[in-house]
């Protein structure tokens, strides 16, 4: 970037920044201020048509891959030399709220805006990329996007993953425009030479540090299960209680079991949540013989989320065999922690500092598509306070200057690391 000296010029326009991100939350499958927006709906459709239009609207060249992730770049003097790349997602876990993963993509656009503005030449190309389907809600894995472009995730999914009206991957990314072999997404070795992610805290450190910025130093290990739990249906006046072999109780069993194991693991750095339970046939006067739970495992150390897996696994097996119902597990993902890269999290320190901001280094509880990321380019997250650290809940909220501050301070680290 030539010359840096025209970092003092830089202005983020937080007003634009605040109108953008309100038009993009208006884009919902639930009223305000919930925010629902599933990959591939008509509402992600639309939010996409927005953000694409704005990238254009700033000159950005713009392209997709087969499973939708769109690139945004802004094309350096060097345009040979590996992109530095920001950015994050759109879509919204059901009755949502505004800024998860928002503020990266309006943000990213905003950071890469403002250096256009202050006359900035970068020498590496800067590029914003909008993942797809970080959340898990469709397909029952996050980061589906960002597996898939690091190589995390065998492009044979494209068949067997599948929604819950039986839709495959292949079917709905084709049926929202986006075709073409998935195995052509995995990106080409050194395509980045820097990752970097600007998103919402969703946890209470920062605001009660009264601090601006975080700089994330590492990304805790998230696992889910598919608890498949079948006994026997009947009238629920006439099946006497000596001889249910219920579905549904099995799975309250476990989800306690669930509960019990995150909490016996000696680390209030493990959680265990079950967030989705459907039961079959859902009658009131009916027996359930099916039931469904999905489960959802973190900690900072992937070996005592593997024992809390095995935990939960063994605990299952013990209800089911009690209860004479049987039970399958699948694992849908278990993956490693990240570490962010030391150049990255120097680069977004000394940003903190010439943008005069308060920071404190952290740990990301929530994961993100910079877990994937940091596979295959050096990467580092900036966060932001959110309000009591409220997350994936409709009251999610940021100040307009706490995402003007952090998209300078991303703004500022993309300048130092697209001018190496
Ligand atoms: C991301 O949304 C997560 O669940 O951490
Ligand atoms: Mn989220
Ligand atoms: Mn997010």
């Amino acid at each position: 970037m030539t010359p840096t000296a025209r970092l003092d010029e830089l202005r983020v326009d937080g007003d634009r920044l605040a109108r953008e991100l309100d038009a993009l939350a208006g884009y919902s499958d639930a009223p305000a201020p919930a925010v629902t927006r599933v990959v591939f709906g008509e509402t992600d459709r639309k939010a996409r048509e927005y953000v694409t239009s704005l990238c254009a609207e700033a000159s950005l060249a713009v392209r997709t891959d087969a499973v939708g992730n769109t690139f945004a770049r802004w094309r350096g003097t060097s345009p040979e030399l590996p992109a530095v790349a920001t950015g994050s997602h759109i879509d919204a876990i059901p009755n949502a709220g505004r800024f998860d993963g928002t503020v990266g993509v309006l943000g990213g656009l905003e950071a890469i805006r403002a250096l256009q503005r202050a006359g900035c030449t970068p020498r590496r190309s800067i590029e914003l990329i909008l993942f797809t389907s970080e959340e898990p809600t469709r397909f029952g894995i996050g980061c589906l996007g960002s597996r898939l472009l690091s190589g995390a995730l065998d492009p044979a999914v494209d068949d067997t993953l599948r929604d819950a009206d039986q839709g495959t991957l292949k079917e709905r990314r084709t049926a929202a425009g986006f075709s073409g072999a998935l195995a052509r997404v995995r990106l080409s070795e050194g395509s980045y030479s820097a990752f970097v992610e600007l998103h919402i805290e969703q946890g209470p450190l920062l605001e009660a540090g009264r601090l601006d910025i975080g700089v994330v130093t590492a990304i805790a290990a998230p696992a889910s299960l598919r608890i498949h739990i079948e006994g026997q249906g009947g009238h629920a006046g006439a099946v006497l209680m000596p001889d249910r072999h219920d579905a549904f109780l099995a799975g309250a069993e476990i989800a306690l079991a669930v509960e019990a194991a995150a909490r016996a693991s000696g680390s209030i750095d493990t959680v265990g949540t079950v967030g989705v339970c459907n039961v079959f046939p859902g009658a009131v006067n009916s027996v359930p013989s099916r039931t469904t739970l999905e489960v959802d495992v973190r900690d900072i150390e992937r070996t005592r989320r593997d024992d809390v897996l095995s935990t939960i696994l063994g605990a299952s097996q013990a209800i089911a065999a009690r209860r004479a119902v049987t039970v399958r597990v699948d694992t849908l993902n278990a993956d490693p922690p990240a570490t962010c890269a030391p150049e990255i999290v120097d680069a977004v320190m000394s940003a903190c500092q010439a943008h005069a901001v308060s920071h404190r280094t952290m740990i990301s509880r929530a994961y993100h598509d910079s877990l994937f990321m940091a596979r295959v380019a050096p990467t580092g997250m900036i966060f932001i306070p959110c309000r009591g650290g409220v997350s994936h809940r409709p009251d999610e909220y940021a100040s307009p200057e706490a995402i003007a501050n952090g998209t300078a301070v991303l703004a500022r680290t993309l300048a130092t690391l697209a001018s190496t």
